[in-house]
């Protein structure tokens, strides 16, 4: 070994041993919360990804929570970080107005200055400019093209087929169903360019930020480049539409932020509602298609809730004629499917923690979390646990027959608080109209019965679910 070799490793050893002493210095002081640091920067982040990846990672939470308690603390991703565990301290991530939304580097990086970034004045009339768009009043008016693309991927991708495999078309799917409210009426054309590039964006979000040729980043940051040229130069054609008094009457997402923006809603710049509109494309898409291709691989395992939900969908066909598209009030009355929706949601949660950074010394249960600290809450831990849901690991969707039982903060696939999803009725509709189209006309296998699944970190079938398809004899008057 040459005495460059020697060097280093020297310094690989003294680096972390330095970082400790540091660590223990600085916060001589403070009452942190129980658990090792470990090693500086990476920590425990190795340890809980192969737990997401072997989907043991309910095992590790607990694991954490016997040995530390609800609250311990550790370095991950690159942080020294407090994870919390329970209903009050879910309450306490959602709702601190002192912990601030935290996204990875590589999804700040990839995505640009879009609603996870902002904070203070900036940050309210985005929510606002968001929440509003996704709001019920105007999800109503987009169901009448959610109808339009499930059946044209039905049409395009299902039918006729003897296998499929769910994952890639839910994904497309719902990318095709966010692009149409997005883009509005150029949809078909826009998609097609950048259907590639949103996946290979989408993948480089949860890579390490090196910008080194052919690396899944760099490839990420490459794709990002290129949405991000063709979404500009849609924005600004929507906004010299608007300066000359054409399009006020258009409804996609451009021409909503532009115009209000002209109302004093924002100042968001033609920039800015680039980089959001290229969030809400991500963020609309990747939850949605796990949560549909979950919910088609529980029915496999679950005949008698296939059944009920197909009564509820036949009923539902059964009053319309054969083509006519579904509408809001037949979405209302989908309320069994979306308890089924609501039970897949509980077991295998698309979006497994919800991560926050103190933005300065904060306390919980007696601890001091510094400024600068990472804090996290992650789903499964309330959504498996015995005493808030009896026999968790039961799928049972009439556990949601009475919403109240069911205490507040323990059930929270969206999030809660200020910051909770506000796509979260967009996601109920275009996820509704999706299994009723499916539900009417097929019935499937999976192909793989024993086919289990990884978080990486979003829940995935080893496979991608590939199931066997047939088409299903129609009732009477059925519509699909
Ligand atoms: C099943 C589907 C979905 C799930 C499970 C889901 C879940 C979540 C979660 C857990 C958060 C973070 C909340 C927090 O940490 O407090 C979030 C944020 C967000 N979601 Fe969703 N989401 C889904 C679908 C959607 C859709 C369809 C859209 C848009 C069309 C969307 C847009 C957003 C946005 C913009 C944020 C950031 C909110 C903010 O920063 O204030 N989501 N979502």
């Amino acid at each position: 070994m040459d005495s460059s070799m020697h060097f280093a490793l020297l310094l690989a050893l003294f680096i972390p041993i330095l970082l400790h002493l540091v660590t223990r210095f600085k916060y001589s002081s403070y009452n942190l919360p129980p658990g090792s640091l470990g090693f500086p920067f990476i920590g425990q982040s190795i340890s809980l990804l192969r737990a997401l990846r072997s989907n043991t990672d309910y095992q590790w939470y607990q694991g954490r929570i016997k040995k530390y308690g609800p609250v311990s603390k550790m370095w991950l991703f690159g942080s020294p970080a407090v994870m919390m565990a329970g209903p009050a301290a879910n309450h306490f991530i959602f709702s601190n107005k002192d912990l601030l939304f935290t996204g990875t580097r590589s999804v700040n990086l990839l995505t640009g200055r879009n609603i996870l970034m902002l904070s203070g004045e900036e940050l309210k009339q985005v929510r606002s400019a968001l929440q509003n768009f996704l709001s019920p009043e105007m999800v109503i008016k987009y169901v009448s093209k959610m109808d339009r693309e499930v059946r044209r991927h039905v049409k395009l991708n299902w039918v006729g087929h003897k296998t499929v495999t769910v994952l890639p078309l839910a994904k497309r799917l719902m990318f095709d169903i966010i692009c149409s409210v997005i883009f509005g009426q150029e949809a078909g054309s826009v998609r097609e360019a950048l259907a590639t590039d949103f996946q290979t964006l989408v993948k480089a979000a949860l890579s390490i930020p090196l910008k080194v040729p052919f690396t899944r980043f760099s490839k990420g940051f490459n794709a990002s480049k290129r949405i991000r040229k063709v979404l500009r130069g849609i924005a600004r054609e929507r906004e010299t539409l608007l300066q000359q008094g054409h399009g006020a009457s258009a409804d996609d997402f451009f021409t909503y932020m532009l115009a209000s923006r002209a109302e004093g809603a924002h100042l968001l710049t033609v920039e800015d509602i680039v980089d959001n509109a290229i969030f809400l494309l991500i963020a609309g898409y990747e939850t949605s298609s796990v949560l549909i291709t979950f919910m088609l691989w529980h029915l496999d395992k679950e005949p008698e809730v296939l059944g009920k939900i197909t009564e509820e969908q036949d009923e539902i066909a059964r009053n319309k004629g054969p083509d006519d598209a579904l509408t809001w009030d037949d979405v209302s009355r989908m309320k069994y499917t979306w308890k089924v929706a609501m039970e897949t949601l509980r077991t295998i949660p698309p979006i497994f923690g919800s991560f926050r950074t103190a933005t300065k010394d904060i306390e919980y249960q007696g601890y001091h979390i510094p400024k600068g600290w990472l804090v996290f809450t992650a789903q499964p831990v309330t959504h498996l646990d015995a005493n808030i849901f009896a026999e968790p690991s039961k799928f049972d969707p009439a556990r949601f027959e009475n919403n109240s039982s069911i205490p507040p903060y323990c059930f929270v696939p969206f999030g809660g608080g200020p910051r909770m999803c506000p796509g979260n009725e967009f996601a109920r509709t275009e996820t509704l109209v999706t299994m009723h189209y499916l539900v009417m006309q097929f019935k499937w296998k999976m192909c793989c019965k024993d086919e289990g699944y990884k978080k990486d970190p979003s829940p995935m079938p080893l496979l991608g679910l590939p199931i066997e398809l047939q088409p299903r004899c129609l009732p009477e008057n059925a519509h699909a």
